[in-house]
């Protein structure tokens, strides 16, 4: 595997491996690698000749007052699992190698980024796709690779590629849980060994909301009661929503029936933590 830190070298490896036929699979990370980067990772080492991932802690999509400045890092260690994972081309640029100080172009949406994370983090899908759209720039790839944990996240860039033509298949992948049920995430490091169990309401939460559904509580509104409830029962979980929404289009639904997406976004302590199960009914 060989790690990079600029664009022009990048470009110039990748431009080889294309020139030679070889298809290309990308992931991009903001690093502090866990099981489920590391899944989209194998999948990508199945799928393409190629794989490149990054490493890259995003300035733009953090809001002021958010963990840009506390986000883990841990290079060493994610250039191991990396490595071990399959990929050929780790790419870790600095912040001012992505954006030059002249930098003043965006990607932006309208719609489907004003909801659920977009609602609470305004700019933060905005500093999402450009840093993803530069990235598809830079690397090329055939296909790229997204977890459903942040199924926002997966829905817009799907979009984005479709909207603005770039040939690139987006495939995306479950979430991967920690054995207890914990969605798995870099930011669980920030959590103490108490926060950690309280975080496990979350999941819980969840999957009792698929349970009723299951048995057939059809009343969207009953259902985030239920979810509400159940995580106010953890003294230190603040809520910062739970939405139960059209898989495809995030507009709110009353009766869940078809593609539903129920997510929700918790702080544990000071640490927010989103979790999210798709349904088909
Ligand atoms: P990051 O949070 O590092 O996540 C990178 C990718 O891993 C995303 O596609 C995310 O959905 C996926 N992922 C994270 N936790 C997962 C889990 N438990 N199971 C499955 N997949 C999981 O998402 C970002 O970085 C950034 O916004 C990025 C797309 C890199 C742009 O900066």
């Amino acid at each position: 595997m060989e790690v990079i830190k600029t664009k022009n070298e990048l470009r110039k490896l990748l431009e080889r491996e294309r020139q030679k036929g070889k298809s290309l699979g990308f992931v991009p990370t903001m690093g502090f690698l866990h099981k489920g980067h590391l899944s989209l990772m194998e999948r990508a080492r199945r799928e393409n000749d190629v794989v490149a991932a990054s490493i890259f802690v995003n300035p733009t999509q953090f809001g002021p007052g958010e963990d840009y400045g506390t986000y883990p890092r841990d290079l060493p260690r994610d250039i191991r699992l990396a490595r071990s994972a399959g990929v050929d081309y780790l790419f870790v640029p600095e912040a001012d190698e992505m954006y030059p100080d002249n930098s003043i172009t965006f990607v932006d949406m309208e719609g489907l980024t004003d909801v659920l994370c977009g609602a609470s983090r305004p700019g933060h899908f905005r500093g999402v796709m450009t840093v993803v759209t530069k990235l598809f720039n830079i690397v090329k790839p055939d296909r790229a690779y997204f977890g459903q944990k942040d199924a926002q996240q997966v829905l817009i860039i799907k979009k984005m590629v479709k909207d603005l033509d770039m040939d690139i298949d987006i495939v995306e992948m479950p979430i991967v849980r920690e054995e207890d049920g914990l969605a798995m995430s870099s930011r669980n490091s920030y959590l103490t060994a108490s926060e950690r169990k309280s975080a496990l309401v979350i999941s819980r939460s969840l999957s009792d909301a698929r349970d009723s559904i299951k048995e057939g509580e059809n009343r969207a509104g009953f259902i985030k009661e239920a979810i509400r409830r159940e995580i106010s029962t953890e003294q230190n979980a603040s809520i910062d929503y739970i939405e139960i929404v059209d898989a495809e289009t995030l507009k709110p639904i009353e009766r869940i029936k078809g593609g539903v997406l129920i997510a929700v976004a918790v702080r544990i302590g000071k640490t927010r933590l989103i979790d999210n199960i798709k349904l088909e009914v």
